[in-house]
């Protein structure tokens, strides 16, 4: 496995193997069949120790929180992958359902690498086996020429698998998991032995984590069969601002560490942000005044890169500007996606909120209201 410092983003496994180890001594207790760690382990490693350092023997750690949110829903999704059916992370754009499936099959099974990106364009192939054509025209199927899919290769490891953006795929496609996570075995009719067709029977610890997103709905149509075979679990958005604040900060410096910059955003222009963000995506401000929603989903994931854009600018131009200047910019870039009508939206908040609150006195709103020019004059439209 390469080093942290190699790539660019690494993954799970990579960044977090000391708190892996740790945990699988932490606690030794009962383990589903292959499973890295227990079911208790895998949840503190992913909401964290809340605090607290975790004693093993002479060792000791704190486990960082990765996932905010409500520690129930992980613990459902642990059993749900400790038990014989898929999990299916149903949600809106950049509710971290990725990072959560990513987190699981890291803590579950040590790798999060066995995956597959739905599309259009992906074929059942893709999902079950293919072939080496090379070798397949000189010597026939053979055990050698097939090219196991990540599924196949979960299935014969016992490993946890995930399937991305699974509802983009086209239904017949999608309809491939249906006998995999219900026989939980894939057949190969190509490469016959006595018994018939040739049969990879999974091993214990192989499951399916698929993620779909509300705004895909209507994409693809999942099967009624399938969608019987995958317990849902909807991921919310953050529900405490404090704790979208705290997040969004924590990812932007570790951002920004990663190109070895200093995170330096001021506190309240961080917190401007991730106000604006909640409130264009709730329809409502944190005061109870009603807000109009943009069509473009106001993400954590879409704040936390508004925030590392912010800081990096202000690190790499240090003395051009003050921050607040570079909010109204960065949040039509956000907004101004899918609807040219959006950037009304974005004016008709100006025009509220942030209005009323520089009128009461606020003095980064009140230099924000000054900024309002850049939403109109700031030309293109680029939603496509
Ligand atoms: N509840 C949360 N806890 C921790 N991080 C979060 C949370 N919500 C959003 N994030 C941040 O958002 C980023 C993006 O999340 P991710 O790509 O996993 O979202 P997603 O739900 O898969 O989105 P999409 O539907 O667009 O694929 C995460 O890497 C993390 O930085
Ligand atoms: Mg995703």
């Amino acid at each position: 496995m390469a080093s942290k410092e190699a790539i660019q983003i690494p993954p799970a496994e990579v960044v977090y193997a000391d708190e892996i180890e740790f945990l699988a001594k932490w606690d030794d207790g009962a383990r589903p069949p292959g499973w890295a760690l227990t079911p208790r382990a895998v949840v503190t490693f992913i909401v964290g120790s809340g605090g607290e350092k975790l004693k093993a023997g002479k060792a000791s750690m704190e486990i960082r929180e990765k996932f905010v949110g409500d520690r129930a829903l992980i613990e459902r999704c642990v059993v749900t992958l400790a038990s014989e059916r898929g999990l299916l992370l149903v949600g809106e754009p950049g509710t971290a359902k990725s990072m959560l499936s990513e987190l699981l099959a890291a803590a579950i099974s040590g790798t999060s690498s066995l995956t597959v990106q739905g599309s259009a364009g992906t074929t059942e192939d893709q999902l079950r086996y293919g072939w080496n054509y090379a070798m397949l025209m000189a010597k026939g199927p053979s055990p050698e020429a097939l090219v196991p899919s990540p599924i196949m290769t979960g299935l014969r490891k016992g490993r946890i698998v995930r399937v991305e953006e699974v509802t983009r795929c086209l239904p017949e496609v999608q309809d491939a998991l249906i006998s995999i996570l219900s026989d939980r075995r894939l057949a190969v009719p190509e490469l016959e032995d006595e018994q018939g067709a040739r049969v990879e029977y999974a091993s214990p610890g192989f499951n399916i984590i698929s993620t779909a997103n509300l705004r895909d709905r209507g994409v693809s149509e999942m099967s009624a069969a399938l969608k019987r075979r995958f317990n849902f679990e909807l991921v919310h958005p953050i529900a405490d601002m404090e704790r979208e604040k705290n997040l969004v900060k924590a990812k932007a410096t570790s951002a920004l560490d990663r190109v070895e910059q200093e995170f330096k955003l001021d506190e309240a222009v961080l917190e401007a942000v991730v106000t604006a963000f909640r409130d264009l995506r709730n329809g409502r401000s944190v005061e109870g005044w009603s807000v109009e929603k943009p069509s473009t989903v106001m993400s954590t994931a879409e704040a936390v890169s508004v925030a590392s854009s912010m800081a990096l600018q202000s690190a790499y131009f240090p003395s051009d500007r003050d921050p607040a200047s570079l909010i109204p910019g960065y949040l039509l870039g956000v907004v101004l996606k899918d609807d040219a009508a959006d950037r009304g939206k974005l004016l008709a908040y100006w025009d509220g909120a942030v209005k009323r609150r520089a009128e009461e006195g606020n003095r980064l709103w009140k230099r924000l209201l000054e900024l309002r020019n850049v939403l109109v004059e700031t030309d293109g439209n680029i939603t496509l």
